[in-house]
């Protein structure tokens, strides 16, 4: 039966007149999906074998579909594709394409397939290849956190609680605490991967697919894990999105850190770094400027993670199953988010490769500031003084400490007797930052022994990632 046919939409049949061009550029997509053009393709490639595998296509068939699908490919790698409007998605894009390269055998290729499970494999396969992305450019992040680490084991600087110096700790530890953060992001990006990694190509529209398909073949050729469990759900939810969104929000939180320590440690106030020049911004007005703004964008960009995440969140949550067209809306959020965390991380791993630590500065200001407080009332205690009353008696010398301007090892050891006898000419040799950081040996702590253990093992994950 041949009817004149007034759109070119695939829905066509059932449709009297051509969708208002209004409505086609307010639900158009191809804006945005265009760059799942790969993984469109290659679910289609999958798709097709397995169509011929089951008899549903001749072997004649799917090669030509298949040739025509790497035809394609191509023209869109060299931008030779035109992409019409009219055509609201990827999906229908590289299909009509198709169907004008290879005629009837393109027609055949949606046989068994919606787009509701064609997107949401597309999704999937994207995000297998952008999670694995993200992982890798953690490594290089990581790997220059260690380097810097091993390359000043000797750096003293302030530990601080509260933005207040606390206790001393070695530069290397304070680095190290992030190459921490970025394992535990990359342990949960792995985590989530192994969600991702599910077919759910063969779920049809909604409730499965009719005709003889083998969703097990299909998995092979696309090396997915598993097979999903349910069509409705596979083609509705969108939690495999929402999870990355969540890891990558939170390792952009992470990294809004580290930017934010460098951005204070930039400023004259610290001085405890020198950027370089190539990764600072100067003053279109004052002359003497040098900005942190890299630092400060990383920071920024964080922001948009929360959003994307917050976004998909509350897309997903008032759909009644299925499939919705709201799920479109999942894309942009996704792609910002996985565009904004590989940039940051690959920036931030030259920025911090390119540091410079100024030591003195740094060991300046944890000379001033009774950064050896604890240690001496630590001192008392192992002499058998209860903690709470070193903590209250060290409290009074600080006291005194500052009202002479001077540094608590600067006190008299007549001084300090007066205050208890406990003490001793080597109370002295005890309250050195070297002596304060040298003594945390438990594992965690800021000693020079375990910061390289530490180091050492942190290296040994990465190798064996
Ligand atoms: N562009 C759509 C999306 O991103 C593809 C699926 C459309 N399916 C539909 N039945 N309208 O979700």
């Amino acid at each position: 039966m041949t009817v004149k046919r007034k759109t070119l939409k695939p829905w066509g049949g059932r449709f009297a007149q051509a969708t208002d061009p209004g409505v086609e550029a307010y639900t158009a997509s191809i804006q945005f999906d265009r760059r799942l053009y790969k993984y469109d393709i290659a679910g289609s490639v999958a798709h097709a074998r397995m169509l011929a595998k089951c008899g549903l296509l001749t072997k004649a068939e799917a090669d030509k579909i298949v040739a025509g699908l790497e035809e394609i490919g191509g023209e869109i790698e060299r931008g030779e594709f035109r992409f019409d409007p009219s055509l609201e998605d990827i999906h229908m894009a590289i299909e009509a394409r198709l169907i004008e390269k290879v005629g009837e055998a393109g027609a055949k290729l949606h046989t068994g397939r919606s787009r509701n499970d064609q997107v949401a494999l597309d999704l999937r396969l994207y995000l297998r290849d952008e999670i694995g992305e993200v992982r890798r450019l953690a490594v290089g992040l990581e790997q220059a956190l260690i380097a810097q680490a091993e390359a000043h084991l000797d750096l003293i600087m302030p530990g601080y609680t509260h933005m207040q110096r606390a206790q001393p700790v070695l530069l290397a530890h304070h680095l190290m605490a992030y190459v921490e953060m970025l394992e535990r992001d990359r342990a949960r990006l792995h985590d989530a991967l192994r969600r991702v990694d599910v077919l759910p190509l063969g779920s049809g529209a909604l409730a499965g697919v009719g005709l003889p398909i083998d969703r097990r073949f299909v998995a092979k050729e696309l090396r997915f894990r598993a097979l999903s469990a349910n069509s409705l759900d596979a083609v509705s939810d969108r939690d495999f999105v929402i999870e990355p969104l969540f890891a990558f929000a939170l390792l952009m939180t992470h990294l809004s850190r580290l930017a934010e320590e460098i951005v204070l440690w930039a400023s004259a106030e610290f001085g405890f770094i020198e950027l370089p020049d190539a990764f600072a911004t100067g003053s279109s007005m004052m002359p003497q400027k040098k900005n942190p703004d890299v630092a400060e964008l990383a920071r920024g960009k964080t922001g948009r993670t929360f959003g994307a995440l917050v976004a998909l969140l509350t897309i997903v949550k008032g759909l009644p199953l299925s499939y919705n067209r709201d799920l479109q809306e999942d894309k942009e959020p996704l792609f910002d988010s996985a565009d904004s965390v590989k940039a940051t991380l690959l920036v931030m791993a030259s920025l911090v490769s390119r540091l410079t630590f100024c030591g003195d500065r740094m060991r300046q200001a944890a000379e001033d500031g009774f950064l050896n407080a604890t240690d001496l009332a630590d001192y008392l205690v192992r002499k058998g003084m209860p903690f709470r009353q070193t903590h209250e008696m060290v409290g009074l010398l600080v006291r005194r400490a500052l009202a002479r301007r001077c540094r608590l090892e600067e006190l008299s050891l007549d001084e300090l007797q007066a205050a208890s006898p406990l003490f001793e000419r080597d109370v002295f040799a005890y309250i050195t930052l070297e002596a304060c950081i040298k003594r945390r040996t438990a594992i965690g702590g800021t000693a020079t022994g375990a910061v390289k253990k530490a180091i050492k093992a942190a290296k040994v994950k990465l190798r064996s990632r």
